[in-house]
């Protein structure tokens, strides 16, 4: 179990955490979402003991976070797996020495490395990339190789920021379909930082939203849905923003004229995706 209570985190005068509470519990898929900039990964770093903070705890299984050093430190961060969006894969090395990466860096037995390397590629679905280099592999397949990563030293605890965002929709899924049934299977509680709410509403029980440097709504993703407070909506329009920049275009229609407009689209070769009723994006 995670506890946090009053976090604060600053860079020089820049407060970007301030006062942060919340707790995390066992075999949650945890949700943490905020605009670009907001202190997302910030948080991470503070949980994994790679940031320090002014002031408040981190408690992780009883040990505080802060109090750690050296050994005791790597220690810790042996139970905290990561996932990024950019994979962080050694390019020099292959599918198999990426893995094995972290057993290596702790000295344990070539048979064990092996035996474990097998293992989790079977897991993931990529027992036949092993010799590859990470460049002849997909988005989806590096991103495996590097769950596969993260889970080598066993970890209770896998922090995800932004690990899904550089992927397709389809590809997307199936990561969070991987790492929903690595978190029953394994007992294993996941943290995801990401400013996709449709990964949210897939596979987070609870989340919490960034605000300010503060937590500005937490609780049960059933119940932030369905309540829609003020920070859900802030996000969810800044989400459609984006996609507007991305080149998409958000159309708000009748209900009425939902169907003509679709044929229209499907005449012209036009792509486009019904978002929620009386809208599509095209
Ligand atoms: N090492 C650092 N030194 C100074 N300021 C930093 C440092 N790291 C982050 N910041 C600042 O802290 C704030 C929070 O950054 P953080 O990377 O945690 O945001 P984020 O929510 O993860 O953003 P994004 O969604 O873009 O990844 C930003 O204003 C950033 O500029
Ligand atoms: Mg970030």
């Amino acid at each position: 179990m995670i506890t946090v209570k009053n976090l604060t985190k600053k860079y020089k005068d820049l407060t970007v955490l301030n006062n942060i509470s919340l707790e995390i519990d066992d075999g949650e898929i945890y949700g943490i979402v905020g605009v670009s900039g907001v202190g997302k990964s910030t948080l991470l770093g503070c949980l994994n003991g790679l940031e320090t903070y002014s002031q408040g705890t981190v408690c992780v299984d009883g040990t505080y976070v802060e109090k750690l050093k050296g050994r005791e430190l790597r220690e810790f961060r042996k139970n905290m797996g990561m996932i990024f969006q950019s994979f962080s894969l050694i390019g020099r090395k292959t599918v198999y020495q990426n893995i094995a990466f972290p057993m290596e860096c702790w000295g344990y037995q070539r048979t064990e490395i092996d035996r474990r390397v097998r293992e989790l590629a079977g897991l993931v679905g990529i027992e036949d990339k092993l010799p590859e280099r990470p460049d002849n592999l997909s988005g989806g397949q590096k991103q495996r190789v590097a769950i596969a990563r993260a889970l080598m030293l066993e970890p209770k605890y896998i922090l995800c920021d932004e690990c899904t965002s550089a992927l397709d929709p389809r590809t997307t899924n199936s990561i969070l379909n991987l790492l929903r049934d690595i978190c029953e299977k394994l007992g294993i509680t996941i943290i995801l930082v990401t400013h996709e709410m449709s990964v949210i509403k897939r596979i987070c029980q609870k989340i919490a939203i960034l605000e300010d440097g503060r937590i500005a709504e937490s609780g049960s993703v059933r119940q932030i849905f369905s309540e829609q407070p003020e920070a859900l909506l802030n996000l969810t329009g800044e989400e459609r923003r984006q996609e507007i920049l991305s080149g998409s275009c958000l159309l708000e229609v009748k209900e009425t004229d939902l169907k003509k407009i679709q044929m229209l689209m499907q005449e012209n070769n036009l792509d486009y995706r019904e978002r929620k009723k009386e809208e599509i994006i095209c």
